[in-house]
């Protein structure tokens, strides 16, 4: 059986990925510094499979340390989800983001070569296309940045392309997620946001629960159907599906590729809001605001390219991802602190 070294894998579609691939038989290692994660996420996800997974709890930008998971074990390939993503933050400090999700990202790259692991799948973001000219989203879209954190998705993926020329035995899958919500339908793993969460969903279950009073919706005024934007939203069990997806892809010595990982369906805020409050059973008190600086009026995927070459095809409806997301807010209000 193969194994897989997933790094960030105590994060939110970390565990769920890891979950997929112990269901699947794969071996897993973990590799997680906590940053932004809790290793109860990862009991949980022992406790629904009956697996024990190998953890290393340890900083990827630290080499010698990173370099014992090679020493001591053998790779297959490794799934790579360990950085910061909080786009608000990577503004105001760039250089940690720079740092973090850069640093590592090299020193897992030249272990790999080091110990010959020639597998990587890499996880991009939708955030790489900017705004886009039209949509659907095509993955040969030209990509532009507006943000510290979606450079460091642009420069990674850069990296990846100039080290592939040379490197022609690595395979890489450069995957580019689209809105990730939901939850593992047991409600015992999800998103467990730092703070005030800026994400809509973690948001709306946090209005739902209690624990914040209102939802603002940012800007009415957008060229939409209702005046508020559209995203593509991905249910987190669909994304990790995906992954074992492209391991497959990997495996049959692809060279390098690269997916959106979406449904190609894009709902407004508005529609998001009214398919959380059935979940929810009760109305999300809401009003608007002025738009977000940075947002986009419309961005959602094609999943043409991810259907043919991968087999991939989301499978849940947004209201299975509001069930799921609300089932895992209102099973652990405080997500994983007791
Ligand atoms: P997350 O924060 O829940 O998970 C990231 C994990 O990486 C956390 O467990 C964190 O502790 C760990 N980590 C961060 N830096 C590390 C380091 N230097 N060494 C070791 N561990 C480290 O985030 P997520 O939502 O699960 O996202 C996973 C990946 O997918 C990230 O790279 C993110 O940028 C990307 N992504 C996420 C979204 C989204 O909306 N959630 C969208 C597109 C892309
Ligand atoms: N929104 C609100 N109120 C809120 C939060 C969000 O109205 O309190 C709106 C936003 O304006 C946007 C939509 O809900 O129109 C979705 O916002 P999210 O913050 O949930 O998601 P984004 O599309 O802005 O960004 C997400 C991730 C990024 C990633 C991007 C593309 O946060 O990291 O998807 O993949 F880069």
């Amino acid at each position: 059986m193969k194994t897989i070294l997933v790094t960030g894998g105590a994060g939110y579609i970390g565990s769920h990925t890891v979950l997929a691939l112990l269901e699947k038989k794969y071996e897993v290692i973990v590799v997680d510094n906590f940053v932004n994660s809790s290793k109860k996420a990862l009991a949980r996800v022992e406790k629904l499979t009956g697996k024990k997974i190998k953890l290393y709890e340890l900083d990827c930008c630290d080499k010698v340390k990173f370099s014992q998971v090679f020493k001591e074990n053998k790779i297959d390939a490794v799934i790579h989800f360990a950085g910061l993503k909080a786009v608000g933050e990577s503004v105001n400090v760039p250089l940690k983001y720079y740092e973090n999700n850069l640093f590592s990202t090299i020193n897992l790259l030249n272990l790999m070569q080091e110990y010959k692991v020639y597998n990587i799948a890499f996880s991009s973001s939708a955030t790489v296309y900017g705004e886009p000219k039209s949509v659907p989203i095509y993955e040969d879209f030209e990509l532009h940045i507006s943000n510290p954190y979606g450079r460091t998705k642009l420069i990674i993926e850069d990296i990846l392309r100039d080290f592939s020329k040379v490197n022609p035995e690595f395979n890489i899958a450069i995957l580019r997620y689209f809105n990730p919500i939901g939850a593992h339908p047991s409600g015992l793993i999800g998103e467990n946001p730092n703070g005030i969460p800026n994400n809509l969903v973690p948001y709306i279950t946090q209005v739902a629960v209690g624990k914040l009073k209102e939802l603002g919706v940012f800007g009415n005024d957008y060229p939409t159907k209702d005046g508020t934007c559209i995203r593509d939203y991905i249910h987190v069990c669909d994304l990790a599906e995906g992954h074992i997806l492209a391991l497959n892809k990997l495996f049959s010595k692809c060279g390098l590729v690269t997916y959106n990982l979406g449904t190609g369906k894009g709902y407004s805020v508005l529609e998001v809001i009214k398919a959380m409050e059935k979940a929810v059973g009760k109305p999300i008190p809401y009003s608007f605001k002025p738009r977000r600086a940075g947002d986009i009026p419309e961005c959602y995927a094609s999943p043409v390219k991810a259907e043919t070459e991968l087999g991939f095809k989301a499978k849940y409806s947004l209201e299975d991802m509001a069930r799921d997301s609300w089932n895992w807010q209102k099973n652990n209000p405080n997500g994983y602190d007791e």
